[in-house]
């Protein structure tokens, strides 16, 4: 199901085409304008993220990146090819692939098979279902990327939050994904959770995947970002790469800047 980046078009001076780009891409919903004017590219081996708070326009920017959503106006590139994504599985077809909060797993299965849920390795004549290669493969799969997993027998829900996100990530990866996009996959944990979920976020990036993070944490955001992209009421307020940030500027201008100023005198005079 991958699909390989073929004679990548030339852009010049050496520059490397997106996987994904976004040009003057903007979403209605009726009346309503979710997202107007974003430009931003995905490329291989780096992190983006993509901040904001809610409201900001973060989910309609995912989903229709991930083909759910089709934008009002502007052009979507894959590859440097003007794409339409007609619907989630084109995209994953395509190597973009969505990690939404809630995993769409089922707790009492075991790992494996949540791993392989809907497209589970089958063999012989009767296409029984290969249990052994599934067992073998899950395990595998998650252990290049770092985790450990001592039985991938244990049901799902036994797992830590940060695990599942991980789980889900790697089963992404296995099925063909170039492009990550993670839609706040550390919002509901803690401290340690998030750290094994960001590891893993560098881990995806270092063997070249394209990560898109969404998060409205600035912290987590800049431990693991290459490109920081904010979003205010649907409009992009930053793009910027890591170099020409700081933290504090980051948590600043997420915090709306001066908003934020105001409001700590106010409540700590
Ligand atoms: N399906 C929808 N129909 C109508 N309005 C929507 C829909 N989805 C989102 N919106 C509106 O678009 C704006 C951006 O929402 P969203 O993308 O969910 O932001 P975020 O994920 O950053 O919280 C909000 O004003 C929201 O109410
Ligand atoms: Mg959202």
């Amino acid at each position: 199901m991958t699909t390989e980046i073929e004679h990548a078009p030339d852009t010049g001076a050496g520059a490397k085409v997106p996987l994904i780009e976004f040009k003057d891409v903007g979403k209605q919903y009726g009346n309503i304008i979710a997202l107007k004017g974003i430009n931003l590219r995905v490329h291989a081996g780096e992190v983006t993220c993509v901040l904001g708070d809610n409201g900001a326009g973060k989910s309609t920017l995912i989903k229709t990146m991930a083909g759910l959503h089709q934008p009002s106006e502007g052009e979507v590139r894959v590859d440097g090819e003007v794409t339409h994504l007609t619907s989630p599985k084109d995209a994953l077809s395509k190597g973009i692939a969505t990690v939404y909060q809630d995993l769409a797993v089922v707790g009492l299965m075991p790992v494996w098979r949540n791993f392989f849920l809907g497209q589970e390795l089958r063999k012989g004549l009767i296409k029984s279902l290969d249990v052994q290669a599934m067992r073998a493969t899950t395990k595998e799969e998650l252990f290049k990327m770092g985790i450990d997993l001592p039985d991938v027998d244990a049901p799902i829900s036994s797992l830590s939050g940060g695990q599942r996100q991980c789980v889900a990530i790697a089963r992404a990866i296995f099925f063909g994904a170039r492009v990550l996009i993670l839609d706040e996959p550390t919002a509901a944990l803690g401290v340690k959770q998030s750290g094994m979920v960001l590891r893993y976020i560098t881990a995806a990036k270092e063997q070249g995947f394209g990560v898109v993070f969404i998060t409205h944490n600035p912290h987590h955001a800049y431990m693991v970002g290459d490109h920081f992209v904010l979003l205010n009421r649907g409009r992009q307020k930053m793009d910027c790469t890591y170099d020409e940030i700081s933290l504090d500027d980051l948590t600043q201008q997420m915090a709306g800047g001066d908003e934020l100023e105001t409001l700590t005198h106010e409540l700590r005079r």
